[in-house]
């Protein structure tokens, strides 16, 4: 132990150490945790439960001018938007050495797709569906953020979405809940490491938000209201938050939201019954930014102060922001409204984090220049991200063989986008710096060679500029192939970002429609963080590419694909309606009573202008080759509650090229106690195949699989008739059955 703590610190814990010989790891930090929260006045406890922000990033709507003074008096615990071994130590040094009991600090960020390598944006990270890629994403923004003296991300968002409305369908899985699971399982053993080592300064404490249902706000407008039945959130929205708990997280953020009539952040139901006693999590609680606060306006509380008693009493641990327990939580101790055991329990959780991560041991242990400049931008970090890139990418259409391009090609390249590298990070960028990158028109030129690509800006990525048309048009006029990178500002996405229009915006496509007159392959790069209305983009041009937002290697990543030096592999995890009146458009949707295959041509569940199938179903996703399936069979017709079925298909890759196939899996109920989704994901396999190459692929199917929450909302499968579906995309599949007894 590095005797950096103020003496009567040191001495309470070395006396607790030499008492605890027989004690188990878990109960000698409970004792370690206790022996420091019997030397705390009431104010410095509450001082433990308060989180601020530093004045490094502004990520929320205040902003408090006094936290160096508030850390020296013990007054706040807990800092987040500072960032930097040098900042981190500054603000550390007060905390340990200038207050009186000397707890450290827990520095927390927004690390959500990178600290200083970005990762493509979660979404895109998400379109990999490759789980070990994406724990490799979260490992390596681990390790750049705790060699940056951050102890503690924001991340994993595990929030289920179907409404791209909605900014913040870029942070997280999109809108399955199988998937969206799988991925927030890998986040964690990403940010936490995979033996949840908090002691391992290379991991980073994971938090798990935003709880709950944060994902379903009403008209896909960021902040409001979220309403939904009991069972659909049990069935669809809660498994990702449970499926991160379970696989570690030792964090998590509250929601904005209300359900059912009660925020989130005051919700007892939420907190208690279902995260503590349901889901058994046993770590600490975080507000969002100033969400007690809010309650006011949300109209439960009539002040802060009883806002702030709502949340303490729900269990909300630590407040970010908002200065409501750090202003009226010792009065009501004092006054009896709030017992100081519920404070106890409270500041236990946050002492037991700082305990876990070794901060008492040595409150400047993530403090480390050499480290920092060792791990921030490492090569294998690069090399990560432009492998994770590569791998996010979706091809959506490809005709007249535009992709892959060949060198000796000439190419010209339009669009504000392809020029940019700011929007290449997408939002939360954390540290990520855009000065360090490649935009695409680098990225081309280098690898094509810069006589090869012309570039001409064309068309802004928003506004009705059209000034810059003739330029882009001569350019083209000159190329061989165009490639337009357009899609969305990457302010446009993440918080506080909702759209009525998911259109491109601008006269980016108004461009593409003239080029597209020229009559030479067009292909085009999408830059966005959410599903947009691509069906004029789809008309015009021969090729489309999703390169959601790639990060700090996402010129390379996108040239290589270009070129076919990476056969594309990515697939939706979110549907691409075919316009905006289709939204929400699911694909676990339900069949109603009067589904659009009946015969009946008029009274049915549809719309009259437009059909109900979206552009691009949920898993869509093509290759510059081509995968056939066949031969769907099961080991038996039959499963018995305890037994298994193995299922089986084969995937050739009869096209011209290597490839990599996401073969998934969905079920279908045929009759439950309630109606059930007419397609389920269970599983998925990630296959390489050489041209030519066929392969047999196997899921097990167990009962466990096919529960949910019956009409009594007991949790199980019902016996009865089930499809079982594999294929490529969630349309496009084959189809068997078998019954479970
Ligand atoms: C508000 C966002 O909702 C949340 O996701 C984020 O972690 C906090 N701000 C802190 O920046």
């Amino acid at each position: 132990m590095k005797h950096t703590l103020p003496f009567l610190l040191l001495a309470t814990l070395l006396a607790v150490s030499c008492k605890q010989e027989l004690s188990t790891p878990e109960t000698r930090i409970d004792e370690r945790v206790d022996s420091v929260l019997r030397l705390m006045t009431l104010e410095e406890k509450i001082g433990q439960m308060v989180l601020y922000t530093s004045d490094w990033d502004v990520t929320g709507p205040t902003m408090r001018a006094t936290y160096l003074d508030d850390i020296r008096k013990g007054h706040c615990g807990n800092i987040f938007n500072a960032h930097t071994v040098a900042y981190t130590r500054q603000l550390q040094k007060v905390a340990v050495e200038e207050s009186r009991l000397g707890i450290p600090l827990l520095f927390g960020y927004d690390v959500i797709h990178g600290h200083k390598t970005i990762f493509p944006l979660s979404l895109g990270e998400a379109a990999s569906w490759d789980t070990a890629a994406i724990e490799l994403s979260a490992r390596v923004s681990a390790v750049e953020a705790a060699a940056s003296g951050l102890h503690w991300t924001f991340a994993p968002m595990v929030d289920i979405s179907v409404d791209p409305r909605w900014g913040r369908v870029s942070e997280g899985a999109g809108e399955d809940p199988f998937l969206g699971s799988r991925i927030a399982e890998a986040r964690v053993r990403g940010f936490q490491g995979r033996d949840n080592n908090l002691a391992d300064t290379l991991t980073v404490l994971a938090t798990v938000k935003h709880f709950a249902a944060y994902g379903a706000p009403q008209a896909g407008r960021d902040y409001n209201t979220v309403d939904m039945s009991e069972r659909v959130f049990f069935d669809t929205y809660l498994p990702p938050y449970q499926a991160a708990i379970e696989a570690g997280a030792m964090s998590v953020m509250t929601s904005f939201n209300e359900l059912d009539g009660v925020p989130a952040t005051g919700s007892s139901y939420l907190l208690k019954d279902i995260l503590r006693d349901k889901l058994g999590f046993k770590g600490l609680v975080v507000t969002d930014y100033t969400s007690i606060n809010e309650m006011v306006h949300h109209g439960v509380a009539a002040t802060d102060a009883e806002a702030g008693l709502l949340a303490v009493k729900a269990g909300v641990d630590m407040d970010m922001q908002g200065e409501v327990y750090f202003n009226y939580l010792k009065q009501q101790v004092e006054e009896g409204l709030v017992s100081e055991k519920l404070i106890d329990a409270a500041v236990r959780r946050v002492l037991k984090v700082k305990f876990l991560l070794g901060l008492f041991d040595d409150p400047y242990r993530y403090c480390d220049e050499a480290r920092e400049k060792r791990y921030v931008y490492a090569p294998a970090h690069l090399d990560a991200a432009l492998e994770v890139a590569r791998k996010s990418m979706v091809l959506l259409k490809n005709d007249r063989q535009a992709l892959p391009l060949r060198k000796g090609e000439k190419i010209a390249v339009l669009g504000e986008l392809a020029a940019s590298t700011r929007d290449m990070l997408g939002s939360w960028k954390a540290a990520g710096d855009w000065d360090f990158m490649q935009s695409t028109v680098d990225a081309l030129r280098e690898y094509a060679g810069a006589d090869q690509v012309m570039y001409a800006e064309g068309a802004k990525k928003q506004g009705e500029d059209r000034s810059g048309f003739a330029a882009a048009l001569a350019a083209a006029r000159k190329a061989d192939k165009i490639v337009m990178v357009i899609g969305e500002d990457w302010e446009w996405t993440g918080e506080a970002a909702s759209r009525t229009n998911i259109l491109v915006p601008g006269v980016q496509t108004e461009l593409l429609a003239e080029v597209a007159k020229l009559g030479k392959p067009v292909v085009v790069v999408l830059m966005n963080g959410r599903p947009l209305d691509l069906s004029r983009e789809h008309r015009l041009a021969d090729a489309l590419l999703e390169a959601w937002y790639p990060g700090t290697m996402g010129g390379k990543a996108i040239t290589q694909v270009l070129y076919g030096e990476y056969n594309p592999s990515g697939k939706l995890p979110m549907t691409f309606p075919l316009n905006l009146g289709q939204v929400p458009v699911y694909y676990y949707a339900k069949n109603t009573g009067r589904p659009v295959y009946l015969l009946n041509d008029k009274y049915k569940s549809k719309y009259i202008d437009a059909p109900n199938d979206p552009l691009y179903p949920f898993g869509f996703g093509l290759s510059y080759t081509q995968f056939v399936y066949s031969d769907l069979t099961l080991s038996a017709p039959e499963l018995t509650a305890s037994g298994r079925i193995e299922a089986s298909v084969r995937v050739t890759n009869t096209g011209s090229y290597d490839g990599v196939e996401i073969v998934q899996w969905y079920v279908r109920d045929l009759v439950g106690s309630v109606t059930r989704p007419v397609k389920e994901l269970k599983g998925f396999n990630r296959i390489e195949l050489k041209k030519g190459e066929s392969k047999i692929v196997e899921f097990t199917l167990t009962p466990e699989q096919l529960a949910f929450h019956r009409i009594d909302m007991s949790y199980g499968p019902e016996a009865g008739e089930f499809r079982l579906f594999a294929g490529g995309n969630s349309r496009d599949v084959l189809e068997t059955g078998f019954v479970l007894k």
